[in-house]
């Protein structure tokens, strides 16, 4: 697939099919995703595969947690305050999300259900973690973690896959340390859905939004 296409084309897949993904096709992605530059060649990542058992246990307990009302608790908290203009976007995803869905903004129940299936990782039939040593301490290494998962998710959607990185997957990394052995010397940073996409899907296929570049590029000659 030819770059360009694939870097526009690619967009976060919020429903999968039931089919999983070979063994064999994760580890070609991971071959080629780890050519990511990073800084000083450190590779400061490490990554962890669950698929099967392992994760149905995960997505269960996750939207569980959701359901019983328990807050999240990542190694790296989530933003919270935004500047205005961002806080609009981040609310625009949102509402193009449950408009895809249906589901008005008043209904707190929908908003909920809506809130756990997205714990339960979308049903996502692979998830792809990455972890750092808790010994890296530089913010260098979450720019180079953004660049190895980029390059995943673009790698991934070349071979027909469907991607989203997901902060809710690592929001209970206690579940995910118990479940896949992740050691506590660990911080746990990230996760990346993976399956085939069901590309009919209201929610894979609304309208995504971007600033021009005008608006956030300062030409300087
Ligand atoms: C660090 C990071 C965390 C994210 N976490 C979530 C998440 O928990 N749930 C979700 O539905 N999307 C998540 N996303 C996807 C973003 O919402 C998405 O990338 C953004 O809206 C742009 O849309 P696009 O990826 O379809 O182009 C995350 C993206 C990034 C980069």
């Amino acid at each position: 697939m030819e770059l360009e296409k694939a870097v526009r084309e690619r967009r976060s897949v919020r429903q999968f099919k039931k089919e999983q993904v070979p063994e064999q096709v994760i580890r070609e992605i991971l071959e080629g995703a780890r050519w990511a530059p990073s800084w000083g060649n450190t590779q400061p990542w490490e990554f962890c595969v669950i698929t099967g058992q392992s994760l149905e246990t995960i997505k269960k307990t996750n939207r569980q947690r959701v359901m019983d009302g328990v807050a999240p608790a990542p190694d790296i908290s989530m933003p919270q305050e935004w500047p205005d203009q961002m806080k609009a976007r981040y609310m625009g995803i949102g509402k193009s999300v449950l408009t895809a869905l249906n589901i008005e903004r008043d209904d707190k129940e929908g908003r909920t259900r809506y809130n756990a299936d997205m714990f339960y990782l979308f049903d996502a039939p692979c998830l792809i973690v990455v972890v750092q040593d808790k010994g890296v301490t530089s913010n260098y290494r979450l720019l180079d973690i953004g660049l190895i998962l980029q390059t995943i998710c673009l790698l991934a959607h070349d071979r027909g896959l469907g991607t989203c990185i997901m902060a809710c997957a690592v929001g209970y990394p206690d579940v995910l340390r118990n479940v896949a052995k992740i050691p506590e010397s660990k911080t746990v940073v990230m996760g990346v859905a993976v399956g085939y996409p069901d590309l009919d899907a209201p929610i894979n296929r609304f309208k995504r939004t971007r600033a021009d570049v005008e608006d956030f590029v300062t030409w300087v000659e």
